[in-house]
Parts: C-alpha cells; structure tokens; sequence
C-alpha cells in the first residue's frame, strides 16, 4: 500500500500544507502522497481511521481538531502533552502517537527570518484560543523573561496562565488596559479576528521601535494586524507564513527523518500570497 500523509480540518480547502509537502518530497525525491480531508469534529476518529485502513502512516491536524487529535493520541511527546494540542500524528502499529510542532515552528520563523531570539525578551499573546496555546507554552519553554496574555474574554486568559502554571514570568492583563509601559519586545497576534476582517483597537504604548510585531495568521487574515504594527513604525512585522512551512518542516523531519530547507519553499509561497 502506497504511504499516505493528510491534513485533517475544517475548513481545509484552501490548506498550502499538501503544496508544502509536496515540495519538501521533491527535495529528497519522495513522491509524497499528502491530501487535505475535511472532517469535523464529531467526524474526525471515524475518519482518521479510514485513513490508517487505506495507508495512512502521518497526518497534520489544524483547527478545529488539535485537541481531539491530543485526546486520540494513545502517546504524545512532552510539548504536546503540556499544551494539550497535536498537530502531528504518527502510525505506530495499530494507534496514533501526537506530536505539537506548531510552537517550534514559530521559534524557528522567529529567529530565521526576523533574527529575534525569544530568551530574556517581554512577549505579549493576544488571544488565548486554540492558536494561542501550543505558542504560549513555547515561549515560556524557550526562556521569554516574561509572557503577558491579554484576551478579551479575561477568563480564558487566566484559564490559559494556570495551565501553564508559572506565575514568575506568566502575568494575564485586561484587554482594556493594554496601554502599559514599557513596550513588549515580542506582540502576537493570536486572535481570530483578522478571518472576520476586523482589526483590533490596540494602544502604540504596546510597541517601541525595536518591537517584533507578529501575526499567526497569514493573508487577508494578519492584514489588519500588519497594517496597525506598520503604522507603528516597528522595524520588523511578520505574518503567520514562515511558522507555517517550519511546522511542517519539523512534521515532515519527524515522519520522513529527514529535514527539508525551508527557505526555497518560503520564497515561492511568499511571491504568491505576497
Ligand atoms: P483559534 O483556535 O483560532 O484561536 P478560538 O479558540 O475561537 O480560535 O479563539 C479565538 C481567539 O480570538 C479568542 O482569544 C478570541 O477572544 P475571546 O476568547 O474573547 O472570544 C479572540 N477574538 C476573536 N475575535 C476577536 C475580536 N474582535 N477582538 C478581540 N479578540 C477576538
């Protein structure tokens, strides 16, 4: 049976992940055979096991899924089970173990392309969704002196804070008392607010100059929160894209033990979403 990779989610449509993996193949000429498969949540165990029936050996997991993935995981490696999210899983015998590459995958887009090193620098997480988690945990794991999260709903805020269990270097903040000085090193946006076009009414007391302005999303989605951190006059604002190809950089290492150049790829989804 031929080995059969698939991001599972909902939507996943217009997913760049079998483009991604298509082309990290090509670098080792593997022929890889990776689909999207749209599920949803209530649909999901059903599915992945029609897909292990028919081959599947690696699958990425995005939203809404990442939790159950956890919970379908019979083993999980320790970032994953920190943060309570899989977004890589992997057939061993007759089960799934879970892997979370997504928080690592922002450390490497981080220092890569922006050159900012998250140790000993003041981070504020926007957001404490789904997409807010896995990143939360990796910057506290990657040694930020201090990671403030701010969500309009408070409560999942300090939900969020307590799962990560460091009072020391995790504070929460209101969201109507952004305006605190000084400025984070490090804003991320991890709100969903960008899908809905929306852009949030965050105060310029958040960023100095040297700040790093970054977005999880990438497309029309970051746009809004791109177009605040330029008017800010930060030096360096990202969007969500070069996570994206390290997350699955590190998926693809694990399933293949191999690990793809990034940057070719990065360039050529870069030149078409801009
Ligand atoms: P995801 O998995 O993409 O993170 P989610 O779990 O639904 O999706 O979380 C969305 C996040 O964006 C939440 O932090 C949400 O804030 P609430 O917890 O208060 O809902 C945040 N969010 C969405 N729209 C927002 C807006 N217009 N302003 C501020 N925060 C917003």
């Amino acid at each position: 049976m031929t080995p059969r990779y698939a991001v599972f989610g909902q939507p996943i449509a217009h997913s760049l992940s079998p483009r991604i993996h298509a082309m990290f193949g090509a670098q080792f000429d593997i022929a890889i055979d990776y689909r999207a498969i749209e599920t949803s949540r209530a649909g999901f165990a059903a599915a992945l096991d029609a897909f292990a029936r028919d081959g599947g050996l690696g699958a990425n997991v995005t939203l809404p899924l990442k939790e159950d993935a956890f919970a379908l995981s019979i083993d999980a490696t320790e970032r994953a089970r920190r943060c309570g999210s899989v977004n890589t899983l992997i057939r061993s015998g007759q089960s799934w173990r879970g892997d979370s590459t997504d928080g690592i995958g922002l450390l490497r887009d981080l220092r890569l392309r922006l050159g900012f090193d998250v140790a000993t620098q003041r981070c504020i997480l926007l957001g404490a969704g789904g997409a807010a988690r896995a990143v939360a945990f990796a910057l506290v794991d990657a040694g930020a002196a201090n990671v403030t999260i701010a969500n309009r709903t408070s409560e999942r805020a300090r939900a969020l804070a307590s799962a990560i269990g460091n009072p020391a270097r995790v504070d929460v903040l209101a969201w109507d008392a952004l305006a605190v000085e000084p400025a984070f090193d490090l804003v991320i946006d991890a709100t969903s607010a960008g899908h809905a076009g929306a852009a949030l009414d965050l105060p310029q007391t958040l960023v100095s100059a040297h700040s790093v302005c970054y977005d999880l999303s990438y497309g029309s989605a970051a746009a809004p929160f791109l177009a605040w951190a330029r008017e800010t006059g930060v030096a360096r604002a990202s969007d969500g894209l070069g996570m994206l190809v390290e997350q699955a950089a590190e998926s693809f290492a694990i399933w293949h033990g191999k690990t793809p150049d990034t940057n070719a790829i990065y360039d050529a989804l870069r030149a078409g979403i801009g």
